[in-house]
Parts: structure tokens; sequence; C-alpha cells
């Protein structure tokens, strides 16, 4: 088989990025290692910037998220027994964020690829990426049993964080920063009406907490549990039992209970590989950073890895001009830290570190004061929540 780009991964950063190059007349073949619905079962993220809407418009894929996703001028930090509002509309002149689940987004990308007539193989297996410094780089799978070969002009590696695209960059030219954090995020999504109309980031002695949404008869709730838990330990009764604990009674005493559809355990990481660019393989999503999802950056930066490939892939293809690639890897990297900072930033501010003692008790307690005691503070807050500029 050829194509002009081989995109490896059909999440939502993959799938994105072949839905927009398509409508440009770009080429593209998407291999994904599982199937479809495999793909679809994943609950993930719930909340998207302003880029990515404007992005998922773009692509033709806004009319249901438009229809269905619920714009959110806000949301609440609760500390305790205490909760206080940002206000993201006043703090950032006029931004927003859209609700709309990662599972949706993924569906309507499909959708339209679909409709496109792009092509996604599915359930491959043995990906391996070749000759990348060359200008004909080559991408080889097993398909129903059989050798395939894709040679293409750009590989894009969009296969996550455990994907094949990044160990292909040598060591000598790839240099990763990591931190791993001492807790999960124990998920459950429930058939159940949300608890407030706006999220709730609560904090608590027990650990963080967070009542997120779907729509007005689906929640998605989270709780801070250490790394040794699974999500078998948790009975139902068990998670509702915590999180009331863990929520101002004004709230627990609202909260609608009811069986979890979906119960898993996301472990909590900050990952950065530089570079995203090896010779002509880009990488783009989680294949190159991992945020811990407090600040509910994951899916936004990986849309902005997209956005800046994207126009840097029309401008060579239909201008002549190269200098979109060639700087791709400066221009997402200066984004993505700033992301990494703000989820970090979040993260500390919102759990209980197992390790923590009385001075970093009294330094997160006056981090809060002074979060809700400066309009400079909440500003900056909302800023990077609605998301930084592209
Ligand atoms: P992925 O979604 O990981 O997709 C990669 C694809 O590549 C997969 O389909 C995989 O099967 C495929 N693949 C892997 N290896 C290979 C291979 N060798 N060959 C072929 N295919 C391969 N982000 C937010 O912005 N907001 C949030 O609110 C938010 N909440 C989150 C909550 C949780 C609990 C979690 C776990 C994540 C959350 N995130 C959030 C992060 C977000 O889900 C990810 O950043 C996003 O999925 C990244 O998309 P991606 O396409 O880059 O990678
Ligand atoms: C959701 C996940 C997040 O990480 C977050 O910060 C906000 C919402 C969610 O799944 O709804």
């Amino acid at each position: 088989m050829k194509t002009q780009v081989c995109i490896i991964g059909g999440g939502p950063s993959g799938l994105l990025l072949s839905q927009l190059l398509h409508r440009k007349g770009i080429e593209s073949i998407v291999v994904e290692r599982q199937s479809c619905d495999h793909v679809l079962g994943r609950i993930r993220a719930g909340v998207l910037e302003r880029g990515l809407v404007d992005l998922l418009r773009e692509a033709g894929c806004g009319v249901r998220m438009d229809r269905e996703g619920e714009v959110h001028h806000g949301f609440y930090i609760s500390h305790n027994d205490a909760i206080e509002r940002v206000d993201l509309e006043a703090h950032s002149g006029g931004g927003t964020v859209m609700v709309y689940g990662q599972t949706e987004v993924t569906r309507d990308l499909y959708d339209a690829r679909a409709a496109m007539g792009g092509v996604i193989l599915h359930n491959v297996q043995d990906v391996a990426l070749h000759d990348l410094k060359s200008q004909s780089p080559h991408v080889t799978f097993q398909m129903d049993g059989e050798d395939q070969r894709i040679d293409c002009d750009f590989v894009v590696g969009a296969d996550g964080f455990h994907g094949v695209s990044r160990p292909s960059i040598p060591e000598p030219d790839r240099r990763e920063f990591e931190k791993v954090y001492p807790f999960g995020w124990l998920g459950v999504l429930s058939e159940t009406p949300p608890v407030s109309p706006e999220l709730i980031y609560g904090t608590h002695e027990r650990g963080f907490c967070l009542c997120s949404m779907r729509s007005q008869v689906l929640s998605r709730y989270y709780i801070q549990v250490p790394l040794s838990d699974k999500p078998e330990d948790w009975s139902d009764e068990a998670f509702w039992a915590e999180l009331k604990k863990r929520l101002p009674a004004s709230v627990s005493d609202k909260l609608v209970t009811g069986p979890s559809i979906e119960k898993s355990i996301a472990p909590l990481r900050s990952f950065v590989c530089e570079t995203m660019r090896y010779g002509n393989l880009f990488l783009v999503g989680d294949a190159a950073h991992i945020v811990p999802p407090t600040g509910a950056k994951g899916l936004n930066t990986a849309a902005s890895d997209v956005h800046y490939l994207y126009h840097g892939l029309s401008d060579h293809y239909l201008n002549g001009d190269s200098a979109g690639i060639d700087e791709y890897a400066e221009k997402a990297l200066a984004r993505v830290w700033k992301a990494e900072r703000f989820s970090w930033w979040m993260t500390k501010l919102l759990h209980s570190f197992p390790e923590s003692g009385a001075f970093d008790a009294r330094m997160q307690q006056a981090d809060f004061e002074y979060l809700f005691s400066s309009d400079a503070a909440q500003a900056s807050l909302a800023e990077n929540y609605v998301g930084l500029p592209y």
C-alpha cells in the first residue's frame, strides 16, 4: 500500500489528523491495534477546550457536539466543608469549556472518516517503523495473518503512551522527563443525574474527588486511591460512601447514587518526550506526553499537537512550504510544557500526598487562601483551564 501520511493509532489524535488532512486533499492511512468497539469502550476525557472544539468543527465533526455538549462557564473547588466557584468566563475574558465525552468525540470522528471513505485498518499487529530518516519511510505490520507494508512520505506516531512510535526514536535522539504520582484515580460512570450543574474538584484530608458528567442523566465521578487498589476492591456502595465523605455535606446530601456502568483506575503520571520529531516521524498526543488528569489537559494538548502538525503538513503539500513541519516539535513542546506545569500544579493543590507533612499541609491551605482572595490567581487558573492560545 502507498499513501502520503501513515498514521499509527486510531485514538482521537490520529483520527482527527486524518480527517483534517483528508479535507485538504491529503491522503492518509490509519493503522490501529485494537477493534473499533474496543477504542469506543474506553471512558476517558470529558472537558474540551475552545481550540479542540474549533478543530472538531473545522473537521466537520462538530454538529452532535454543538447539539449535545454542554458549555460550562465555571467550576467549583471544595475544601473539606467549604466550596468556592471559579468563574472561568469572568476571569478569562469570556472563555468557556465544552463538556462532551472523549468517547463521543471518537465516535463522531469514526463516523466522519467512514462517510469520507477514510482508510482505518483495525486489529493490526506487530507494527514496525522503518527508514524514518529517509525521504521514503515505510511501516510494516500483520493483518489477518498476512504481512503488510505501507510506503509513505511521513509517519505520524499517534499511538498513545504504550505505542511503538516513541521507542522507534533511538535513545541518543530522545530525552524523556517523567514524574510518577503515588496514587491513581478510581473512576465510575453511572446513569444518575449529576450532583451539580458544574464540575466540582474536591479536596479533603481523605483524598481528592471529582464530580463530572457526560449529560443530565449520566455522571462521571472520580476518587483518589492508592496505587495498589484494584477496581474490583471497590464495590459500588464503598465508592459512593467514600465519595460522600470527601464532599461538603451541602453537596453529598444531594448525591444520587446508582449502579456503576464502568469502573476503572488510571495511574497519574507527568511525562514529556523531547523531541517530537525524528526524521520524517512526528509524535502527537499521548505518544509524546502525559499529564495527570487533574487539569483536563491530556486530550486538549493532543489537539494542539494535531493543530500544529495539520497546518505544517498542509503548508508542505499545498504551498511547498516546509517551515511548519520544521518548527513542529519546538512549537508543540512549548505549549506541552505549559500544560504540564498547570496539570502538575492542579494535582499538587488538590491531592493528599502520602509523604507530605505538616508544612506541606499548610502550604496547600495557603495556596487555597491565596487563590480565592486574589483575582490575579483566579485569572491564571481560568486562563489555563480554558486553554492557552495555540
Ligand atoms: P490514545 O487515546 O491513547 O490513542 C492511541 C491509539 O493508538 C489507541 O487506540 C491504541 O489502541 C493505538 N495503539 C497503541 N499502540 C499501537 C500500535 N503499536 N500499533 C497501532 N496502534 C496502536 N484529557 C483531557 O483533555 N480532558 C480530560 O478531561 C481528561 N480526562 C481523562 C480521564 C482519564 C481517567 C484518563 C485516563 C485520561 C484523561 N484524559 C483527559 C487524557 C486523554 O484521554 C488522552 O490524552 C487522549 O486519549 C490522548 O489521545 P491519543 O489519541 O493521543 O492517544
Ligand atoms: C473529567 C476528567 C478530568 O480529568 C477532568 O479534569 C475533568 C473531567 C471527566 O472525565 O469528566
